[in-house]
């Protein structure tokens, strides 16, 4: 009986550990998110330096509104510091300016990574000056434990009821680790399960928990028994 407990403790303590290991990280620190002519001191590249950065995670931007926050997938979008012909899909504006406030008001902006790979981040405005003037850095994302429930994309309609052919297409890449593309087990029990995309997803989300559960287990058998 009290091992029953100590079990279920075992998995509280691995789920909770599981779930804190997103990290929000405050872009620049203290210093916030500016360019070099506003705070000499800015150093983004140093900044981004030794962390490890995984979907799920938020970077949050505290600046005002004569900085803009960009987000691009497109690295000549980045490189030109300028995203007028920037293409929707790879371009995200989180954070527009006022060129014309002659008083900044703050702004703080949360921006969750969800893609992995790589990613920029610029301020756009005064034709890329603040941009070229190091307000700007990028990132390589890594799956990490996948996105969590609140961050996946909202595509949970019911979907056709038969098992459709391409159906891997709806799926986003960003959320399906490759080892799961081949499911091995195809018992006709499983069938309708492994073909539709939503219980993929969820078990992708769930397979860390899982794994790190059933290790804890295994190992607690090992130990007691
Ligand atoms: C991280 O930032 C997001 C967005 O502001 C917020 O919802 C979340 O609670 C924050 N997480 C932590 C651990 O501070
Ligand atoms: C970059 O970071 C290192 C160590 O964190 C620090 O010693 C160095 O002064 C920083 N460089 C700049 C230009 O801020
Ligand atoms: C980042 O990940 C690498 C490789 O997985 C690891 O060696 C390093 O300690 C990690 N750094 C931090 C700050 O977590
Ligand atoms: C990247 O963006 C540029 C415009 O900034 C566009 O011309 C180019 O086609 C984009 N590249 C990709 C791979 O989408
Ligand atoms: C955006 O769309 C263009 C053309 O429609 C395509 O070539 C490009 O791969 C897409 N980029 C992303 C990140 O989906
Ligand atoms: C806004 O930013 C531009 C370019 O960085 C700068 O020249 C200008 O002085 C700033 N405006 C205000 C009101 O701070
Ligand atoms: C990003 O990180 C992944 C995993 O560590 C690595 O395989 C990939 O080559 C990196 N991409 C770039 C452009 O450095």
């Amino acid at each position: 009986m009290g091992n029953k407990s100590g079990l279920i403790s075992f998995f509280i303590i691995s789920s909770s550990l599981y779930v804190d290991a997103y990290q929000n990280y405050t872009v620049g620190d203290s210093l916030g998110w500016y360019d070099l002519l506003e705070n000499p001191k800015v150093d983004y590249r140093n900044w981004t330096a030794g962390k490890n950065f995984s979907l799920g995670d938020f970077l949050i931007f505290n600046t005002d509104n004569n900085h803009t926050v960009i987000q691009t997938y497109n690295f000549t979008t980045y490189k030109l510091c300028d995203y007028d012909n920037a293409l929707d899909n790879d371009t995200i504006e989180w954070s527009a300016a006022d060129p014309s406030a002659t008083a900044p008001q703050p702004v703080s902006v949360a921006v969750p990574l969800t893609k992995v790979g790589m990613t920029y981040f610029f301020s756009s405005d005064y034709d890329g000056e603040q941009c070229l003037n190091g307000q700007r850095f990028q990132i390589n994302v890594t799956y990490g434990q996948g996105l969590p429930p609140s961050l996946r994309p909202d595509d949970t309609s019911p979907g056709p009821v038969g098992p459709q052919s391409g159906d891997d297409e709806s799926v986003p890449d960003t959320l399906v680790p490759s080892n799961f593309d081949n499911p091995k087990d195809t018992s006709d029990d499983n069938q309708d399960e492994a073909s539709g995309s939503i219980p993929l997803l969820a078990f992708s989300n769930l397979f860390g928990v899982w794994l790190h559960g059933l290790v804890i287990v295994f190992g607690f058998f090992v130990l007691c028994c």
